[in-house]
């Protein structure tokens, strides 16, 4: 974690430009998300689309991690690595990228979504939309003079209150030219707690929720984060800045994902949080 950086209207301006690489990098996998469709195939369309795009994926060899994305499946909280595993129905996979634009000396735009694999059980549904409203309740508490703390309060009360928990050990960060930087940005605490807020600083928050309890455990691979009690968690990351008003969401996609906001809200049935206007 270096120091922070309060982002100058320019270097906005260029941290836009990768952020939306990095949300048209998650529309575009959408229509991938499905049963028979393996990580590292899924690594294959997400460093290919990078390169593309005149970006650089971050993640690869980032402190040593060999993938271009992070995929990660049910159990997984974050961190997974692609490779054989096959997806299969009933499955969600959280994909996170992180795409640095210009090539060099660029910035970082890093979001990630978690997709339904074909139709989710009523429990897998619950966790994911959890997680992705608790996202923007986070969101909302971004504005210059408030508290970082703000953010992970407002984010812990939402998700016990649904009855899921909030991992502790991984947290949002501050992000431009450097991939993680100050501010941490915990998803739980208190109101009033952590750093103030300025105009111009620019960080991820990326909720990582469960559906039991909120104890993690490492898989000897040195990467694979998973839930201590191995119920399903979900993940949804927005790379946002500071602004005078309160927040640009820098990773705002331009469309609705396929295989996860596209679902027809209105059926979601009983332990649904969310309702389109509500
Ligand atoms: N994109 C992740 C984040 O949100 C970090 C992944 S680091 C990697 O901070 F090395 F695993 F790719
Ligand atoms: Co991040
Ligand atoms: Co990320």
């Amino acid at each position: 974690m270096g120091r922070i950086t309060i982002l100058s209207p320019k270097e906005i301006q260029a941290m836009r430009q990768a952020c939306r690489i990095a949300a048209d990098t998650l529309v575009m996998i959408g229509p991938h998300i499905r049963a028979g469709i393996s990580t590292e195939e899924i690594n294959t369309l997400v460093h290919e689309y990078t390169l593309a795009q005149d970006a650089i994926p971050a993640p690869l060899n980032y402190k040593g991690f060999p993938k271009s994305v992070c995929t990660s499946v049910n159990e997984v909280v974050c961190h997974g690595i692609p490779g054989p595993r096959v997806l299969q129905d009933g499955d969600i996979v959280n994909i996170d990228v992180t795409p640095i634009y210009p090539r060099r000396n660029g910035f970082h735009g890093d979001s990630s979504v978690t997709y339904y694999v074909g139709e989710p059980s009523p429990l897998a549904r619950h966790v994911v939309e959890v997680a992705r409203e608790a996202l923007e309740i986070g969101i909302q508490q971004v504005r210059p003079g408030g508290f970082i703390g703000d953010i992970g309060a407002a984010i812990q009360a939402f998700a016990e209150a649904k009855g899921c928990s909030v991992v502790r050990e991984y947290t949002g960060h501050g992000i431009g030219r450097i991939f993680h930087s100050e501010p941490s940005v915990p998803h739980y605490g208190l109101r009033g707690q952590g750093m103030r807020m300025r105009k111009g600083m620019a960080f991820t928050i990326e909720p990582m929720i469960n559906l039991g309890r909120f104890e993690i455990d490492h898989l000897d691979d040195g990467w694979t984060v998973l839930t201590r009690d191995r119920s399903l968690s979900a993940q949804f990351e927005h790379t946002i800045v500071v602004t005078d008003e309160g927040c640009e969401v820098l990773t705002r996609r331009p469309a609705r994902v396929v295989n996860s906001e596209d679902k027809p809200y209105a059926r979601l049935g009983p332990l649904a949080c969310w309702q389109p206007g509500s």
